[in-house]
C-alpha cells in the first residue's frame, strides 16, 4: 500500500497525472456535493452524504449510473469527498464488476488522516455501522489540504477526534501538537494541518502495511471504536459525528484502563482536557440509554467473538493493549460513569 500524497494545491493537476500514469479505459469521478467546490473537478455522479445514506441502495443507485457511463472493468473510480464518500465510493468499485481499481481523495481532516487510507471499504445496515463491506485498497490517495478551507468547523472537531487516537497509538508528535499548538491552527489548512494529517496517515500506513486485513495489530486502530460506535448509534442520525463518537470512546476506554491499574489517572485527565480543547464532547448528547441497550450494541462490534468483547485499552503514550474476552456486562457501566 503506498502513503497518501499530501499536497498544499494543484489536485487536479496531480490527479490528472496519476490518472495518465495508468492508462485506464475511462474514468468515474463520484463526488461529495458539498465538497467539490473545493476542489476543482468536476465529477460524472455527486451525492450529499449522510450516515442514513450509507446503504446499499446508494451503492446501486451509484452502480447503475457507472454502467450507464460505460464504465467497465479496465476503468478507474475516483472517490471524493470525506469519510462517508470514500467508504461508499470504494465499496462500489469493490463489488462492480468484481472489483476495479479506484483512487480516494479526500477532503475531510477525518478522511486524511484516517478514512481514506487501509483498503476499508463499508455501507451500514439498519442494525449497525460498516457492517457489510469489503478490503478494496485504492491505488493511490491525494489529500489536498486546501480543499479544507470550506470544512464546517464541527468536522474539523470530529477530523481531530481520529488524529487525537493516532497520537495515543503512536504517531510521533501528535499529542503534543495537539496539546500545545495555537487553538486556531488546529482548524485552519496550514502547515499544523498538513503535519498532523501526515503524521497520522503515516502512522496508519505503517501499521496497515505489516497487517492489511486486520488479523492481529490493524485492530489497535479500532481505539476508543467499540465504545465510541455503540454510543454513536445509542445517539442516533446526526447526533454524534464519527470523530465526535471516538473521542467519547477514548474516555471509556482510558476509564477502563485506569480501573484496572492500566493507566494513570492524571494521563486520563490530561486527554480529557485535549478533547476539550479540541472542541469534542465530553459527554453523550441528550438522553443516556439503558445498560440493556448498551450491552447489546456493545456486542455488535466487529472484533465481538462468542460473545465476548475484544477491547484496546491504552497504557501510556504510544502504548496500547488489546485485552480480549472481556464481557461486555463488566464494562457498560463505565459508559455511564465517563460520559453520561
Ligand atoms: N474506512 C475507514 O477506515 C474509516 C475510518 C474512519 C471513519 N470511516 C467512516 O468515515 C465516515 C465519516 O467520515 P467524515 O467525518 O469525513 O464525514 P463525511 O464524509 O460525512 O463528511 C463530513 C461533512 O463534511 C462535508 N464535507 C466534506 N468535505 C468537505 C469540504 N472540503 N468542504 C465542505 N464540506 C465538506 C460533507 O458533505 C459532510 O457533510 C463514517 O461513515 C465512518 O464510518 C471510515
Amino acid at each position: 500500500m503506498k502513503s497518501p500524497l499530501f499536497l498544499q494545491g494543484g489536485l487536479a493537476a496531480a490527479l490528472h497525472k496519476k490518472i495518465a500514469s495508468q492508462k485506464p479505459s475511462s474514468v468515474f469521478i463520484f463526488a461529495d456535493r458539498r465538497a467539490l467546490p473545493s476542489t476543482g473537478l468536476t465529477a460524472d455522479a455527486t451525492w450529499l452524504p449522510s450516515e442514513t445514506k450509507k446503504t446499499a441502495a446508494q451503492v446501486e443507485a451509484l452502480q447503475r449510473q457507472m454502467v450507464r457511463a460505460g464504465v467497465d472493468r479496465q476503468s478507474l473510480l475516483v472517490a471524493v469527498g470525506g469519510g462517508l464518500t470514500t467508504d461508499i465510493g470504494g465499496f462500489a468499485a469493490a463489488t462492480f464488476q468484481r472489483g476495479i481499481p479506484w483512487i480516494s481523495v479526500p477532503t475531510t481532516l477525518l478522511g486524511m488522516a484516517d478514512a481514506a487510507i487501509g483498503g476499508k471499504t463499508a455501507i451500514n445496515l439498519p442494525e449497525g455501522k460498516n457492517l457489510v463491506g469489503a478490503f478494496h485498497f485504492p491505488i493511490a490517495t491525494l489529500a489536498d489540504i486546501r480543499t479544507l478551507r470550506t470544512l464546517p468547523e464541527r468536522e474539523w472537531s470530529s477530523g481531530l477526534g481520529e488524529v487525537l487516537k493516532s497520537g495515543l497509538l503512536g504517531a510521533t508528535g501528535v499529542l503534543k501538537t495537539l496539546a500545545t499548538a495555537p487553538k486556531s491552527s488546529l482548524r485552519r489548512s496550514g502547515k499544523t494541518t498538513f503535519q498532523l494529517a501526515q503524521q497520522s496517515a503515516r502512522y496508519k500506513c505503517k501499521i496497515v502495511r505489516q497487517d492489511p486485513t486486520e488479523q492481529g495489530e490493524r485492530k489497535l486502530l479500532n481505539l476508543g471504536h467499540t465504545f465510541g460506535h455503540a454510543l454513536e448509534t445509542a445517539a442516533g442520525p446526526k447526533k454524534l459525528r464519527h470523530g465526535e463518537a471516538v473521542g467519547l470512546g477514548i474516555l471509556c476506554a482510558l476509564r477502563c484502563s485506569v480501573e484496572h491499574g492500566l493507566a494513570d489517572p492524571t494521563w486520563a485527565q490530561e486527554i480529557r482536557r485535549i478533547l476539550q480543547r479540541l472542541g469534542l464532547p465530553t459527554q453523550f448528547p441528550g438522553t443516556f440509554p439503558s445498560k440493556a441497550r448498551l450491552q447489546s450494541l456493545l456486542l455488535r462490534d466487529k472484533k465481538t467473538r462468542q460473545g465476548r468483547l475484544n477491547l484496546i485499552l491504552p497504557v501510556k503514550p504510544g502504548l496500547c493493549l488489546q485485552v480480549e474476552g472481556v464481557q461486555a456486562k463488566e464494562v457498560v457501566g463505565i459508559l455511564a460513569d465517563e460520559v453520561k
